[in-house]
């Protein structure tokens, strides 16, 4: 029996909205600027095969349980955990899913929006003709600069919070959906191009390397050089941060998808929609891989650059390639397209909550988010430049990496644990089998094997051996 309920919040017209809308909410920062610049912390290849891996067997059986779960309660996360745990006679204790997820939502808007403020600068830079012939060591100078203003990042910062809420405010569906569907797209088709000028400019034979060569002994340990000797030392970071990243490219993890699963239509089939968005996210954050490490060695650039990666390669490709100047500025616009229809959804779990619990109109309760997160982003601003100093670091780490560690490589896996547990043991297989409909059993029980036992048991492996118990 399919339920009857519909959110309050209105619904997706169709399936195809959902996954347009979906694929908005995954393709983000998270793909053309992070997994490059973590790919390269982390030593390439083995490290990609690993994400890749959590993508298949963790990121794929949990975006279906996030998007079954929205759809059954129709509510935002945190009174669809109550809900459903209701319903199915299990602890009230679950909502806890639903909370920390509202918290991890604020930690990453708080960093997302400074970087989506980097890519708004990088626009006018473009456009200005600021990145015209610009060398390796130019490109760097450029975003030291940007960087080390505190002004300006508040800014850019301050501009994107603004835009994210003002969709928010007018509700998901009349927000950014006509413009996903024509944005995204385009931006894919300019990856493909930088792929091209990586492929003809590059060194494409060392960028390919680099991401597909598989040395397995770095998935477990970090080597740093250090006064011309490389220092290597056994981690299970590597681990715990591409399973991190693999639940931050899908926008799993906080509740997000269950958010938007809660305005699927009834009839649409789960299955096919999530394998569709986990393909198109991991497509794109592959090109933008392939696309910039190229460029990264034919400059003579260092791979772990870190979160400046890049703001440091692209410009050097945008300066010299032929209309550059007008390629970067749009290519600069739709990543921040890109990062728009995401940090929408980031605050979606939050702001529904605040319409349904406290009956506040929606522009009210995007308002409030907004304010909270802006003020959250003031350290990662500073992070950068006033509080760059090591008294200003916790486990060596500026606020900003903190913040992304926290909520990404543990606050995620761990809600993503708990989201798995609830479907196979909290609710059971009676409601699963309803929503899913799959029609071919032997592909529900693959999914069910996976969600019970190997999801779980995955994540809970990577979380012992990252503190060293294993
Ligand atoms: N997935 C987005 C990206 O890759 C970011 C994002 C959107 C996200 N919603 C989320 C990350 C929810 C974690 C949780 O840029």
């Amino acid at each position: 029996m399919a339920n009857q309920r519909v959110s309050v919040h209105g619904m997706w017209s169709s399936r195809a909205v959902f996954i347009m809308a979906t694929v908005g909410s995954a393709v983000g920062l998270g793909n053309i600027w992070k997994f490059p610049y973590i790919t390269g912390e982390y030593g390439g290849g083995a490290f990609v095969i690993v994400y890749l891996l959590c993508i298949a067997l963790i990121g794929i059986p949990i975006m279906m349980a996030e998007v079954l779960l929205g759809r059954r309660g129709r509510s935002s996360p945190i009174n669809t955990m109550k809900r459903l745990a209701r319903e199915q006679g299990s602890s009230p204790a679950w909502s806890i899913v639903g909370y920390s997820g509202v918290v991890a939502g604020f930690l990453i808007l708080s960093f997302y929006s400074v970087v989506a403020g980097w890519a708004l600068a990088y626009i006018f830079q473009a456009a200005s003709g600021g990145l015209n012939d610009v060398s390796a060591t130019d490109a760097k100078a450029l975003f030291e600069g940007l960087i080390g203003s505190p002004d300006q990042l508040m800014i850019w910062h301050s501009l994107f919070m603004i835009m994210t809420m003002a969709v928010v405010a007018r509700g998901v569906r009349d927000g950014l959906e006509r413009a996903i569907n024509i944005l995204m797209p385009a931006l894919f088709v300019m990856l493909l191009i930088m792929v091209g000028y990586a492929f003809v400019e590059g060194d494409i034979k060392r960028g390919l390397g680099f991401m597909f060569n598989i040395d397995f002994s770095k998935v477990f340990q970090i080597c740093v050089e250090e006064a011309g000797q490389v220092q290597c030392r056994f981690t299970g970071e590597p681990l715990l941060v591409a399973m991190g990243q693999a639940f931050f490219t899908l926008s799993l993890g906080m509740g997000a998808i269950m958010a938007y699963g809660a305005y699927v239509p009834n009839h649409a089939s789960i299955t096919g929609a999530t394998v569709t968005i986990a393909a198109a996210d991991t497509v794109v954050a592959l090109l933008a891989g392939i696309a910039i490490f190229p460029i990264v060695f034919a400059s003579g650039l260092e791979p772990a650059a870190g979160p400046g990666l890049i703001f440091q390669t692209l410009p050097i490709a945008f300066g010299n390639m032929v209309g550059g100047q007008w390629f970067g500025t749009v290519f600069f616009i739709l990543l921040v397209f890109a990062a728009w229809s995401s940090a929408i959804s980031i605050s979606e779990p939050a702001v529904a909550w605040l319409v349904e619990s406290r009956k506040w109109a929606r522009a009210h309760a995007a308002m409030v988010i907004g304010v909270f997160a802006w003020l959250l982003g003031i350290g990662s601003v500073l992070s950068f430049n006033l509080w760059a100093g090591e008294e200003y670091r916790w486990f060596g780490k500026t606020l900003f990496d903190l913040k992304d560690y926290l909520a990404s490589n543990i606050m995620l896996p761990l809600g993503g644990l708990l989201i798995a547990l609830f479907v196979a043991y909290g609710a059971g297989r009676q409601m699963a089998l309803e929503e899913l409909s799959i029609s071919r059993q032997r592909l529900f029980d693959a999914w069910w094997v996976i969600i019970r036992y190997i999801s779980p048991i995955g994540i809970a492996l990577v979380f012992l051996n990252s503190v060293g118990l294993l």
